[in-house]
């Protein structure tokens, strides 16, 4: 048995220590959830919807708490800590109601005396991995379709921020759903991903993280056939087109680029900006950086908090200096705030200009409140640039035309688009990439379907 410290990226100072469980005590917990599935299955999808409306007036009831727990271990403002609950909170709201629209079908015999239906049933144990970027909503993004699926559901929250989905985790409880129904563990990571992966019970993974640990998730899952859901990295791109509004780009922009501090899988990690209008939109976005202001999230005005870590830190001027030795300039930024021996890691809002085509910050996943731009001539050799990438989960573009923004959307090889729109996440509707930035998507009406078999029947009279 291990202790996790969860810390205040902020601070650096230690806000809890939990102890972690043994192998034995995870698999325990699987089997747990194993033995509620028949029940929780049995409920009316009417009885499970009541249940999770209950568990989303909890966390409303609880809001202010979620919030600035979401800021003690996450780092991001209050702000967008307390946006957070309020759209992990959409999820359930949305999937109480999905799970009364469950419908099956019957299909036209071949026959006279046959009849043909199709049903739909609950997957069975769902195992999830959540990540630090948004310890409520990543949870409540799996947790909600699974369990009016009819799945129970066991989570491994990422080991910086435990402590939002032990407590979502206890008003579900309080809110009347059964304790072996919804479930988290802590524990190594590895081990748990072993676990998960092969503990016959589980018959879904689903995951939020690095395409690295999707890939090893994935190859696991083999070995029991087990589904698997994959929401991984992503590289999305930016086109300000001739003709954008460019307050409205550099005003979306902001809002998506330096949300967390960057660190969203969906954070623009390159700006394609045509030629004629780089400079004016560089001049206007640089201005608006200049605004921001960094610093602890739990303080009015912050927009901008720290890094979660020392490894992300690093990763992050990793790519700054990297860029800057291959010619590019720092037109705002460049510049952090770091106490190693505290423990906390601030960086400055950049935006890189003059970057060369090979910098490693124009393929690889930053997770940091910096971008560079590039710009381009032709839409075409925009959309090239654009989609010259592992990478598949969100792009965005700016344009006044239909016809350029039709062509746009129609040639972008990404899951999600934002069309003058730097806000695309909403429950309603799907989230998830192409390519390496993962398989199924979650939200939406396709948030349910990786929690839903599907068993057709053939009566013969
Ligand atoms: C993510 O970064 O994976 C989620 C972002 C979002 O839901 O907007």
């Amino acid at each position: 048995m291990g202790v996790v410290h969860v810390s205040n990226p902020a601070t650096g100072e230690i806000i809890h220590s939990l102890q972690t469980s043994t192998k034995e005590e995870v698999t325990a917990k699987v089997d747990k959830a194993q033995l509620a599935f028949p029940s929780w299955k049995a409920l009316t999808a009417y009885d499970r919807s009541k249940l999770l409306i209950a568990w989303a007036a909890m966390i409303r009831e609880n809001r202010q708490e979620l919030g600035e727990l979401i800021t003690l271990e996450n780092g991001k403002p209050l702000a967008e800590a307390l946006g957070e609950v309020d759209y992990a909170v959409s999820y359930i709201d949305w999937y109480a109601e999905e799970a009364k629209r469950i419908y099956g079908r019957t299909i036209p015999t071949h026959v006279p005396n046959k009849r043909l239906s199709v049903t739909r049933q609950p997957i069975g144990v769902v195992a999830a991995i959540t990540p630090w970027n948004f310890p409520a909503a990543m949870m409540t993004r799996k947790a909600a379709p699974a369990l009016a699926a009819g799945c129970t559901f066991i989570v491994k929250p990422a080991e910086e921020t435990p402590l939002t989905t032990i407590r979502l985790i206890e008003l579900a409880h309080r809110a009347g759903i059964p304790e072996d129904a919804v479930q988290y563990v802590l524990a190594d990571a590895p081990m748990v991903g072993e676990i998960f992966t092969s503990h016959k019970a589980v018959r879904k993974i689903t995951f939020t993280g690095s395409t690295a640990v999707g890939k090893l998730l994935l190859s696991q899952c083999a070995q029991t056939v087990k589904h698997a859901t994959m929401e991984l990295g992503g590289h999305a791109p930016i086109i300000v087109a001739e003709d954008a509004n460019i307050a409205v780009a550099v005003e979306q922009t902001i809002i998506a680029k330096y949300r967390n501090a960057g660190q969203t899988c969906v954070s623009p990690n390159r700006l394609i900006v045509h030629e004629n209008i780089a400079a004016t939109f560089t001049e206007a976005l640089v201005a608006k950086v200049k605004e921001l202001k960094v610093g602890n999230g739990m303080e009015a005005d912050v927009s901008v908090g720290p890094v979660i870590n020392r490894k992300g830190f690093d990763k992050i001027q990793d790519q700054i200096q990297d860029a800057l030795s291959k010619g590019a300039d720092a037109a705002v930024g460049g510049g952090h705030n770091v106490d190693e021996e505290q423990g906390f890691y601030f960086v400055e809002p950049t935006v890189l200009t003059n970057v060369s085509a090979d910098a490693k910050i124009m393929t690889e996943e930053t997770f940091g409140p910096v971008i560079p731009i590039v710009t381009f001539k032709e839409l075409d050799e925009a959309i090239a640039i654009a989609n010259d990438s592992l990478y598949g989960l969100a792009t965005y573009f700016f344009t006044e035309s239909y016809k350029t923004g039709t062509y746009l959307s129609e040639n972008l090889d990404y899951g999600i688009v934002g069309w003058n729109d730097g806000i695309i996440s909403a429950a309603h509707a799907p989230f998830g990439g192409m390519k390496e930035s993962g398989m199924g998507r979650e939200g939406g009406t396709e948030g349910i379907e990786p929690y839903l078999e599907t068993k057709y029947v053939s009566m013969s009279l």
